[in-house]
């Protein structure tokens, strides 16, 4: 599968880098949640689930750290590693985030509210729902 990058403008000067995220415009939805993940250890895996509905951007905005997107065909893992750098996560993929930087903060924009009812947490059910889309 394909990861959707979405490289945002840097407004760089002698001070330093700026990047602007603006719903709808340089950010494909509304952004009703924003959260972010720190202090991660070493050898922790995050995520491990899909969504059947949510769109979501994940931004490392301060170090490195990789995810693993599988759509139930193929898996790709990405190593993010610059804050104007984001990853457009959409339904119907399996994520997992790890090798997380020491410091490492990867931030996460998503369209909806935090939802439970959104996931799915067992990787079985993760496949049988890709494939009852695909049939
Ligand atoms: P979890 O789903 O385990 O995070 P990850 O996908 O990174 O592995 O979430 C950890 C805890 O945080 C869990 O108790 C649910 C809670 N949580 C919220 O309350 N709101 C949120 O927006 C998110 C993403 C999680």
């Amino acid at each position: 599968m394909k990861p959707v990058f979405i490289d945002f403008q840097e407004h760089g000067d002698w001070r330093g880098q700026l990047v602007a995220l603006e719903e709808d415009k340089n950010i494909p939805f509304q952004i009703k949640r924003v959260y972010f993940m720190y202090d991660t250890l070493p050898n922790v895996v995050r995520g491990k689930h899909s969504h059947k509905s949510l769109y979501q951007v994940l931004f490392c905005v301060t170090g490195a750290c990789t995810i693993g997107l599988d759509d139930g065909r193929e898996r790709v893992d990405i190593r993010l590693d610059r804050p104007s750098r984001g990853l457009l996560i959409g339904p119907n993929v399996w994520r997992e985030m790890y090798d997380f930087m020491p410091g490492a903060v990867l931030m996460v924009l998503a369209s909806e509210y935090y939802d439970e009812n959104d996931y799915i947490r067992d990787y079985r059910a993760f496949l049988d729902s890709v494939k009852e889309k695909q049939e």
